[in-house]
């Protein structure tokens, strides 16, 4: 079987972008490939976090991976800080990525710009850490949205760059983006990604359905009174987002979704998309609640997780501690 891995940041409550970008990619594809699946909390250090914070929404987003359709026993599902490996390469691959690569990643510009008091160190060098946790478990694919693929074209340079000078110690992998889905727009801002930074407009995967159904009903569609369902992502950003959402979901394609609302306006658009979204991810969060309410399961999950993925991630560390010269123990 291929190998696919991928992370999340529990930095934020999971939201539909993050759901339709990345989470559905991995759950619709989880019979073909071996999988691993963890979250990615060394990463959200590099913002200042709550620590109680950090530990609730660490173990929500694994109930959540659970009830989207994420199999413990066939994935493997780990906490990143539970595998030191991650820490140990993230080192030795510092090494091997150049200030200047570093400095062209858009979301270093974008956070850095945000948190002027707070542009550490960690911040510049999160690349490297997220070429180590792709590569230590060989992966064929990185199932991923849109705004990361700079991030995996990285990655697959640095282990180019280690290859070339050690032989084939990385396998070299390649971001895995869905045609429909892999960039989510704001509802009430179309013209930015869907995050948890602007809440109005961002659908939280555990918001109750009349707040879901709100946010829908109150997203931004267009400036014109057209009131007619057509694609135009040009002209109507808010009305094309909202498009993609639902072709995501029902597997609809747009020429279908025109044909379906004609002459019905926005006022039964809007409410349809939100109809939709709750059908997918009412059950999703419903199962979560009830897994969160169950910490023993929980727990046994990710410790069983943490001892696969230490055994697969100590490998590859092995051999490139060997590689680079260091002294076995
Ligand atoms: P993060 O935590 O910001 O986002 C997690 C995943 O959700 C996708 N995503 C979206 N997709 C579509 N529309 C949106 N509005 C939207 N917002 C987020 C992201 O593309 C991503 O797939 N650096 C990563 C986390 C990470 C990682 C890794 C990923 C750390 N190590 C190793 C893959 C492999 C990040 O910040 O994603």
């Amino acid at each position: 079987k291929k190998i696919m891995l991928s992370g999340i940041q529990p930095s934020g409550d999971l939201h539909l972008g993050n759901y339709l970008g990345a989470i559905k990619n991995w759950a619709d594809r989880v019979n073909e490939f071996e999988c691993y699946y963890f979250m990615a909390d060394m990463h959200t250090i590099t913002v200042r976090q709550d620590p109680k914070e950090l530990r609730r929404r660490s173990l929500e987003m694994l109930a959540l991976y659970i009830a989207s359709g994420l199999d413990p026993e066939k994935n493997t599902l780990f906490l990143q800080s539970h595998v030191p490996a991650h820490a140990q390469l993230g080192w030795v691959l510092d090494c091997y990525t150049m200030f200047g690569e570093l400095s062209r990643m858009t979301q270093f510009k974008d956070k850095s710009e945000k948190h002027k008091d707070n542009i550490n160190a960690g911040l510049f060098t999160y690349p490297s850490l997220m070429a180590a946790d792709i590569l230590l478990y060989q992966p064929h694919y990185v199932p991923v949205g849109e705004d990361q693929k700079q991030h995996v074209e990285l990655t697959r340079n640095i282990a180019e760059r280690f290859n070339n000078i050690y032989g084939d110690v990385f396998r070299i992998p390649e971001p895995y983006i869905a045609k429909t889905g892999a960039r989510i727009y704001g509802l009430t801002t179309p013209g930015s990604k869907m995050s948890k930074s602007e809440p109005n407009g961002c659908v939280f995967l555990m918001d109750e359905d009349d707040v879901i159904m709100k946010k829908f009903k109150r997203a931004v569609t267009d400036s014109d009174t057209e009131n007619c369902v057509r694609y135009d992502k040009e002209n109507k950003p808010g009305v094309a987002n909202l498009m993609n959402i639902y072709s995501t979901i029902t597997g609809k394609n747009f020429e279908e979704i025109e044909k379906e609302f004609e002459g019905k306006g926005y006022g039964v658009f809007k409410p349809a998309v939100g109809e939709a979204v709750i059908e997918t991810i009412a059950p999703i969060r419903d199962e979560a609640k009830r897994l969160i309410a169950d910490k023993a399961y929980l727990e046994n999950v990710y410790k069983e997780g943490a001892d696969r993925a230490n055994y697969i991630a100590n490998k590859t560390l092995r051999k490139v501690y060997k590689k680079v010269g260091f002294y076995q123990l």
